[in-house]
């Protein structure tokens, strides 16, 4: 006979499966469709809702819209902590040496003749490297939010496929992190913060509850201009170290963009009008934000200080003599540049329409663009460190 004190524990757990009945029912209810889900492959739950996920049925609900992508994943993996396949320990003479061509986009204050008279020229390499440790550490800071990104897409996506996907990106944006952090650790020992734009942007897009804002935001515009500033970045730079590196990286980033370019011709031409101004608007929105505020010179306080020089006196000097709209169109018109592989993107994509073409025909020439086949840049460089990377997975495989 069970005594009184069992009776009631066992009378307790009824009462709480009762509850638990009530809430999977109503969270059931709620589960599905996300704010402008047009294909199941991008159903998803609310992220407080995770009693859907266990819905028997929903395992056998994968779709193959991403087994490609998933399957390739053994054949670029790579092992940032592994020297088989990067070795941080290899030196580099940055008092010396430019770690990246002043000549490019990444060192534009070196081309201000009055900031330029004020330098040594061991200062103006100092300067021109403090400039990308700070591109890089950006570059680090959306490495961490394309990481929780789609470790938030795995937490909410219904689609097995679709979580598998998210959990292999998960996984790469990780060694990405670790990537980054170890070659910033290994020149200048720390990264610089997150800028307020760069900071804000990710921000929004990571909080965000809202697959398709998630998905164009992160996948097709931020992975978009990773790859743009990646391919840059490896032309430009003297240190081998990084090339391998960021050709690593590519070799990965280029699945993500994949994965941004599957949703939007899955879910752009069955978008309704209303619906697909949403999208513009949220496109145009980001771009807007990202292409003045990346450039500008008001972040890098620290980076001047770094050879002396006064922040606000070099941001005088900047707006004298730099045009950032002439600087923005003549970069443009390289193969290459962050923001015109990002215009391409969105344009393939079918997310720019005439209402708002005008914002970015300004800066590049939209028929060109079009008319171009819809290769991401750096796709070349991309699949040539996954060559490299098999060769290395089949030797440590056979090892
Ligand atoms: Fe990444
Ligand atoms: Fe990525």
């Amino acid at each position: 006979m069970p005594t009184n004190s069992e009776k009631l524990k066992f009378a307790k757990i009824v009462v709480k499966d009762k509850f638990y009945k009530i809430k999977e029912s109503w969270q059931t209810s709620k589960s599905g469709k996300n704010a402008l889900t047009k294909d199941p492959a991008y159903n998803a739950a609310n992220p407080k809702h995770f009693i859907p996920m266990m819905d028997k049925e929903r395992y056998g609900e994968r779709s193959n819209a991403f087994d490609k992508i998933i399957s390739a994943t053994h054949k670029h993996f790579w092992d940032p902590l592994d020297k088989k396949y990067i070795d941080f320990d290899v030196p580099f003479d940055l008092e010396n040496e430019h770690i990246v061509d002043p000549k490019g986009p990444f060192g534009l204050e070196l081309d201000i003749p009055s900031v330029a008279e004020k330098l040594t020229d061991k200062q103006k390499i100092k300067l021109n490297n403090e400039s990308f440790r700070f591109v890089l550490s950006q570059i680090l800071h959306g490495e961490q939010a394309a990481l929780s990104l789609s470790a938030s897409l795995c937490h909410v996506l219904r689609d097995p496929g679709a979580q598998e996907y998210a959990a292999n990106q998960t996984r790469e944006e990780a060694r990405h992190v670790t990537g980054f952090t170890k070659y910033i650790e290994s020149r200048w020992g720390s990264p610089y913060k997150v800028g307020p734009t760069l900071g804000r942007v990710a921000d929004d897009i990571v909080s965000s509850d809202v697959v398709y804002k998630k998905i164009v935001g992160m996948q097709m515009m931020i992975e978009g201009l990773a790859m743009g500033a990646f391919a840059m970045a490896h032309e430009d730079t003297n240190d081998p170290v990084l090339k391998t590196l960021l050709k690593y990286t590519m070799s990965d980033e280029a699945f993500h963009h994949k994965f941004g370019k599957i949703w939007a011709d899955r879910t752009v031409p069955k978008l309704s009008e209303s619906e697909h101004i949403k999208v513009e608007d949220w496109a145009e929105k980001i771009f807007t934000e990202l292409l003045f505020n990346l450039i500008n010179p008001f972040e890098k306080k620290e980076v001047y200080a770094s050879v002396g020089l006064d922040a606000k006196w070099v941001q005088q000097e900047f707006e004298k003599h730099i045009d950032q709209s002439d600087v923005i169109k003549e970069e443009m018109k390289k193969n290459n540049n962050i923001f015109r592989v990002l215009v391409k993107t969105l344009l393939k994509a079918h997310i720019i329409t005439d209402r708002t073409k005008a914002t970015y025909a300004e800066f590049v020439d939209m028929d060109e663009l079009n008319a171009e086949d819809d290769t991401v840049a750096g796709q070349d460089i991309a699949d040539e460190g996954v060559e490299r990377l098999s060769v290395i997975n089949a030797l440590k495989k056979s090892a």
